[in-house]
């Protein structure tokens, strides 16, 4: 069976006291948690004070991007040793939050902020290469917008990002990588993908990944589900045979909440 995992993605929240206080009271809580990885990916200036307080936990740390550079002249970047050397174990990459035009916000504001970073299905395969020549374990974001939904290419899309970020990896890196299905309309919107249609898009692309490799790394690889998961929403998606977790946005910001989906997860898991 695969061991879940409740990530939280506090994007670009928390002052460093802030951050400081929530660190602390989840790892109170539920630090010692073994059957659900746990994973706390602060804003980077964050991480260090963050892993100081989860060192000797159970909760991993990871980024939230990576450059694929090792070091040099890339002003306001992170190199994937600069992650491993603060602690982290984990990174993001290709959230729908860093793809598309640089600094441009997409006209439809409706769904929320998103593909404002300029990463491509390109930019996020050399970053998981790099995060992977690390040693960091990539979380590779992919999922559809409203309207690539509501035209009916939601498969086509994760089948496209996905095979794009998986491209020239071996299988037994595959295995080892996360991968989250959130579909851009659900992120921060409170509107939740429904339980089995999140589960069918995430067996699209378990097959997706199978149908690359020889050897079968989709079998035993994680994919998570994020957009809007909430207490009242999580026991039913962590219900659903494909879905290995969660990436959190929205409710990893409060402690009690964070913690209540890690332990709904535990929860329905040792049944
Ligand atoms: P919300 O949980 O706030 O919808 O954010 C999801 C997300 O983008 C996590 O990476």
């Amino acid at each position: 069976m695969r061991k879940p995992i409740i990530a939280g993605n506090w994007k670009m929240n928390k002052t460093l006291s802030e951050a400081r206080e929530l660190a602390q009271a989840v790892a109170e809580r539920v630090g010692s948690v073994s059957d659900v990885g746990m994973i706390l990916c602060p804003p980077f200036v964050a991480l260090e004070v963050v892993g100081s307080i989860i060192d000797g936990s159970n909760i991993e740390l990871g980024g939230q991007n990576v450059y694929w550079r090792e070091s040099g002249a890339y002003t306001g970047e992170v190199s994937p040793t600069m992650l491993v050397s603060v602690g982290c174990r984990y990174v993001i990459v290709g959230h729908s939050e860093r793809r598309g035009r640089f600094g441009v916000p997409e006209p439809d504001m409706t769904e929320g902020l998103h593909r404002l970073f300029g990463d491509s299905d390109e930019s996020v395969n050399v970053k998981a290469k790099a995060a992977l020549a690390a040693g960091l374990i990539p979380i590779i974001c992919c999922g559809e917008t409203l309207q690539e939904r509501q035209a009916g290419d939601t498969d086509l899309i994760v089948r496209e990002q996905v095979s794009a970020a998986l491209e020239g990896l071996s299988a037994e890196q595959v295995t080892s990588l996360v991968i989250a299905y959130e579909p851009v309309w659900a992120i921060g919107t409170g509107e939740t993908c429904q339980d089995d249609e999140a589960n069918r898009v995430i067996g699209v692309i378990r097959l997706t990944v199978a149908e690359l490799f020889d050897t079968d790394p989709a079998t035993s690889m994680r994919i998570l589900y994020g957009g809007s998961v909430k207490p009242e929403n999580v026991k039913g998606l962590m219900e659903q045979l494909e879905i290995d977790g969660g990436l959190v946005g929205g409710a990893s910001l409060e402690a009690d909440s964070f913690c209540q989906l890690v332990e709904t997860t535990q929860a329905v898991y040792q049944r």
